[in-house]
């Protein structure tokens, strides 16, 4: 009688146990884990990519491309320099017109030597692009591409015009220079920060 008794109460441990680290995970999963991967830490990952950051460390660069051009053909229209992230160029509305993309170096990505590309994805720069072209007659999304990044050269975005531009939305992220890297030797970093951000 005395070992059936403490086999029973034995068992009704084990399940006590087991109950209370069950609810403990949930508990611990429940709570934040922040992007340093600790505990209760609301560190998020800014829009640099930073986990933890206040958005210093780079540079949004944004715009719209509307000029009017004159000659059917190709028309330089956006730079994207080397070291860009989070790319985004997208045309406001539906056209005749094409976006077309090229490295630096010469090489075509995007809609180049007059052939036009299916939508799809495009490596060029280090990154890979995604061109879409809505196809659906009732859309009025125009053409757009975009990359992670980075880009390992400069690439030119151009457009292949035929008919009025309804403009050129895009963006993209640089790292800042302005930001002094602790690791940099002291002889190479600038001198006084006001007169480097002069020269930006
Ligand atoms: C960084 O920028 C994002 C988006 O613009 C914003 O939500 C966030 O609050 C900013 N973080 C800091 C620390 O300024
Ligand atoms: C690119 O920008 C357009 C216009 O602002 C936006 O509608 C679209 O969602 C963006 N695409 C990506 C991949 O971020």
């Amino acid at each position: 009688m005395g070992s059936a008794w403490l086999s029973r109460s034995i068992r009704s441990l084990i399940l006590t146990v087991l109950c209370f680290l069950t609810s403990a995970t949930t508990l611990l999963k429940s709570e934040n884990v922040g992007c340093d991967e600790y505990l209760g830490s609301d560190k998020v990952v800014d829009k640099c990519g930073m986990c933890g950051g206040d958005n210093t460390s780079c540079k949004v660069v944004s715009g719209i491309f509307k000029d009017s051009l004159s000659s059917v053909g190709y028309h330089k229209i956006i730079e994207i320099p080397e070291g860009a992230t989070k790319i985004n160029v997208t045309e406001m509305a539906k056209s005749r017109n094409y976006l077309a993309l090229r490295c630096r170096s010469g090489r075509s990505v995007i809609n180049g030597n007059w052939a036009i590309d299916r939508p799809g994805k495009y490596e060029g720069g280090g990154t890979m692009f995604t061109y879409k072209r809505p196809n659906e007659i009732r859309s009025t999304a125009g053409e757009s591409f975009s990359a992670e990044g980075p880009t390992n050269e400069a690439l030119d975005v151009f457009m292949i015009y035929q008919q009025s531009n309804p403009g050129v939305q895009y963006e993209y992220i640089l790292p800042n220079v302005n930001v002094v890297s602790p690791l940099l030797p002291p002889s190479i970093r600038p001198g006084k920060t006001e007169t480097f951000q002069h020269l930006t």
